[in-house]
């Protein structure tokens, strides 16, 4: 399995004291140089943690692969056609939300989805859908068009025993239902070094994106350090 790495904390960081320092840049540069294959990124509506200007400049220097997580809206769509990141991941959005809470709500957005995904792909950008691991929504995420589907781990992460067990069999089977519909497959949301072993076990999951664990894990020892441990976990 892959790792992708949402770097969106790092703009949080930097947020804060709202300077230069630490540069999501610097960031998504010292993640791909320690194996990370893709570089993630959230543009929110608030503008929360990455900024216009840090897209743009992510686009200038990442070499692997930007993936730029976006609501399905208007200005996102004409963002994404002109910063030309190789994939987008269209997930919900709520202003009040702390984190993105639950997949994109497919079915009441498929009526147009097809055609907001249209300009995107026609601009050589690949489109995934970040959903929850059922059946109906990754047939319609097929239907759309989209070149791969993100499963959603976060309701995996807050379980516990069985419970958990459970979420993760879910995972599997959507996974490769996904697979069987022609769509790639990863997965992500609330993967952190405690929870991420069990994936390995899961064929069709080609890469996973994670976030907040390993940006607070480096914290403590560093980006490299920290991509280094989450890819013995899962390599
Ligand atoms: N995948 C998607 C679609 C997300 O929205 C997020 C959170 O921004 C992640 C993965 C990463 O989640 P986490 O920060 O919990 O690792």
């Amino acid at each position: 399995m892959r790792l992708a790495v949402n770097i969106d904390h790092i703009a949080t960081l930097r947020n804060a004291r709202n300077e230069g320092e630490p540069n999501p840049v610097d960031a998504a540069l010292l993640a791909e140089k320690s194996g990370a294959v893709g570089i993630v990124c959230h543009l929110r509506e608030d503008r929360r943690h990455i900024r216009d200007s840090d897209l743009r400049a992510l686009r200038r220097a990442v070499t692997t692969k930007l993936d730029l997580e976006m609501a399905m809206t208007d200005e996102m769509q004409r963002i994404a056609i002109e910063t030309v990141p190789e994939l987008i991941t269209l997930v919900p959005e709520k202003r009040e939300e702390l984190t993105t809470e639950g997949g994109f709500d497919i079915r009441r957005h498929f009526r147009r989805l097809a055609e907001f995904l249209e300009p995107i792909r026609a601009a050589g950008i690949e489109a995934s859908i970040f959903i929850e691991p059922d059946r109906d929504a990754i047939d319609l995420a097929a239907e759309a068009g989209a070149d791969l589907v993100e499963l959603h781990t976060g309701s995996y992460a807050l379980k516990e025993g069985a419970e958990q067990a459970k979420e993760f069999e879910r995972i599997r089977s959507a996974a490769a239902y996904a697979a069987g519909r022609g769509l790639r497959v990863v997965a992500g949301h609330g993967l952190n070094y405690r929870n991420i072993a069990p994936f390995k076990s899961i064929g069709e999951i080609e890469e996973v994106s994670i976030g907040h664990a390993l940006i607070s894990r480096a914290a403590f020892v560093g980006i490299p350090e920290a991509v280094r441990e989450m890819l013995e976990l899962i390599g």
